[in-house]
């Protein structure tokens, strides 16, 4: 079979990268969580006093290397695989990810990573910007409530359940109101409503809708 792209859109918590990672291992394929590397330049422009205001191009952009191994993420050869969930990153995100040239220098990494083989990548503008021409293309929803109490469940962040859905819906706001790449289903998505469905559920809906369209 030739190379494929799988792409998975959807807002913050939807489970995409659960999926996307339980799918990577059944079909053998690589994955790409996209959202790692928005965090990962967070937390560079955090950790280097890099403010919203400041004339953030290409020149500075092209200094800051991220890398992605085993699941694991790179800031400048420093593994930042733990750093990047911190909730001061979260918080600072999305108005780092609503920059003209961090998205062009990301996508053009994400493109890069995912020549010449097949590979699944999560996001928010995988199906509409990075690979508008992905074979497969599906956005994840869930509602609010589900997805902070997945969250919360996690125990990876230490807010209460309302807090943590706040923060949620504040999130999803910027990240599809923005100007550039806006968090939306490509037309031709499949989407899956996951808030009562299981991870092998969604799973398995995702591969018998591959087997259809093959
Ligand atoms: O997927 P995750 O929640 O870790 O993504 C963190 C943030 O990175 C999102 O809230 C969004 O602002 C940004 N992002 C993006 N485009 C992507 C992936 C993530 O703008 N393709």
């Amino acid at each position: 079979m030739n190379n494929y792209i799988i792409a998975i859109d959807g807002p913050s918590g939807s489970g995409k990268s659960t999926i996307a990672n339980e799918l990577s291992k059944k079909l053998e394929i690589s994955y790409l969580n996209t959202g790692s590397m928005y965090r990962a330049l967070t937390l560079y422009f955090l950790e280097n006093n890099i403010k919203k205001d400041e004339n953030i191009n290409k020149s500075l952009l092209e200094k800051i290397n991220i890398d992605i191994k085993n699941n694991k993420v790179y800031l400048n050869n420093k593994n930042v695989s733990l750093e990047i969930r911190d909730s001061f990153v979260t918080e600072n995100v999305s108005w780092v990810s609503s920059i003209m040239a961090v998205r062009e220098y990301l996508v053009k990494l994400q493109r890069k990573i995912a020549s010449n083989k097949s590979i699944i990548l999560d996001g928010r503008d995988i199906g509409t910007v990075v690979f508008p021409n992905a074979k497969y293309k599906f956005y994840l929803d869930a509602s609010p409530e589900i997805r902070a109490r997945r969250r919360f469940e996690q125990k990876e962040i230490n807010k209460s359940i309302d807090e943590i859905k706040d923060d949620i819906i504040k999130r999803d706001y910027i990240d599809s109101h923005r100007e550039i790449s806006p968090l939306k289903k490509a037309d031709d998505a499949y989407v899956i409503d996951s808030s009562n469905l299981s991870i092998e559920e969604v799973v398995s809906k995702i591969i018998s809708y591959m087997d259809k369209e093959d």
